[in-house]
């Protein structure tokens, strides 16, 4: 491969890329992502860089008030972090291409087989935190930039990858963009997925400027990447009970989501006695205390985190509630026992409340087990003494792993707390990430 084109690559300090459009800027008093927090002032090129490229994406699609992030696939917030990619990889002369998934690429080298990929998402879960995702497509550009400062010519096209829609939090199933491009989902019923508001993932597509007829499984662009390694902030506490800035994955467990419809009678809350309900709150209550207590036996987890009720009065009994369950267990016989002793549980409780209960899946993710080669070369690339640990949360990579050579960096979480806007690592630590991430690039793309 020819060497990079060095034209308009970042200095010491890189552009900040492009305006976020529509984007409110941190409200007074509110600081940005870590702010103050471990910023590493005056410090490395690395250092630096992190810091500025973290501080351009931090007003996108941030509440003020909370300091969360709400970055919906497809949304406005969602294209102002397209836009914030787009400016980076033109900052640094990289080609960039927008796959018929809406899965964006830039390339150090031309887009071909054997590709080393690394990269993450820029969407997010509902006030979710500023690290999950975005670490991982930063400290890529970022690695990118370190190896160009070495003068590293690598052999092989490396990539930046940011997936679409990762969380699934507008239209149910997780790593859409990912699952598209390998297949994992069927198109049509990806196209045919509404949001809360009835809007189809194709609708959006399309209002969005993409074209919905390129999506679904894509060989050629899927068969360019030779390996892929996604860097992500923990979601837990193990790096930091292992006292490790940086750990290798070893794999995820397998998880899903099901969505129970409870339904019930509206009614008057002032008139009807308890007797005569038929108060699907009720069945749904019981159901999230007999998960929680199921997962806790089982050694499992159990997670009822989104509800929406009909019609949603304080003083009516509810005719509808749909409440979706999170489950994860460490091996799969595990989780479809679990699974079905809850559903096994709502039913018996709905029975006893005049209830109808019904269960659909809308995603599940099999145990993934990252490339056993790939992660010692990791491993190795990283000095030998990087502690290996399996999570309990989804990824793009966990869905590559079923057909392209994958791993995983994860970077240490002081507090283990993700999915919030509490959600945080140090930059001393990020930036360890991507010296690691630099090192593992460099050895795989030669
Ligand atoms: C994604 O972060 C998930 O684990 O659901
Ligand atoms: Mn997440
Ligand atoms: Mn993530």
């Amino acid at each position: 491969m020819s060497g990079p084109d060095r034209a308009g690559r970042p200095a010491a300090v890189p552009p900040a890329g492009p305006a976020a459009p529509g984007s409110g800027a941190p409200g007074p008093g509110v600081p940005g992502p870590a702010a103050g927090r471990g910023a590493v002032a005056g410090g490395s090129a690395t250092a630096v860089r992190f810091r500025s490229l973290l501080d351009a994406l931090a007003p996108i699609g941030r509440d003020p008030a909370s300091g969360g992030y709400r970055r919906f696939g497809w949304t406005a917030a969602d294209l102002a972090c397209r836009e914030w990619f787009a400016g980076e990889a033109a900052a640094r002369g990289m080609d960039r291409t927008v796959d018929g998934n809406g899965n964006l690429w830039a390339w150090w080298g031309t887009p071909g087989p054997g590709a080393v990929v690394t990269g993450s998402h820029l969407d997010s879960v509902p006030n979710g935190g500023a690290y999950d995702g975005p670490l991982g497509v930063i400290s890529a550009f970022c690695a990118v930039d370190e190896l160009r400062d070495r003068d590293v010519t690598p052999a092989r096209p490396v990539a930046v990858v940011a997936f679409a829609d990762e969380e699934g939090a507008r239209f149910g199933v997780a790593c859409l963009g990912s699952r598209l491009l390998s297949g994992a989902i069927e198109r049509d019923r990806a196209l045919a997925l509404t949001d809360a508001d009835g809007t189809s993932l194709a609708d959006a597509m399309r209002a969005a400027g993409a074209d919905p007829r390129a999506a679904g499984a894509d060989p050629e662009v899927l068969g360019r990447i030779g390996a892929f390694v996604e860097l992500h902030v923990e979601q837990g506490r193990g790096l930091v009970d292992l006292g490790a800035p940086i750990g290798v994955a070893t794999g995820i467990w397998p998880h899903g989501r099901w969505r129970y419809r409870f339904a019930g009678e509206a009614n008057h809350a002032g008139t009807t006695r308890l007797a005569d309900r038929r108060d699907p709150m009720l069945t749904f209550a019981n159901t999230v205390l007999s998960a929680r207590k199921k997962a806790r036996l089982a050694g499992a987890l159990a997670t009822f985190g989104r509800v929406t009720v009909v019609p949603n009065g304080t003083n009516a009994v509810p005719s509808t509630v749909d409440g979706w369950l999170d489950a994860r267990a460490p091996d799969e016989a595990t989780l479809q026992e679990l699974v079905a002793a809850i559903g096994q549980a709502a039913t018996e409780r709905g029975q006893r409340d005049g209830v109808e209960v019904a269960v659909s899946t809308e995603s599940v993710t099999p145990a993934v087990a990252f490339d056993p080669t790939l992660r010692q070369r990791l491993v190795a690339a990283l000095g030998g003494g990087a502690p290996e640990l399996p999570t309990g949360a989804g990824h793009d990579a966990g869905i590559l792993a079923a057909r392209v050579p994958t791993a995983m960096l994860f970077v240490r979480n002081p507090t283990g707390v993700s999915h919030s806007p509490a959600e945080y690592a140090a930059d001393a630590d990020c930036v360890a990430g991507i010296h690691a991430l630099a090192a593992v690039l460099e050895d795989l793309a030669g």
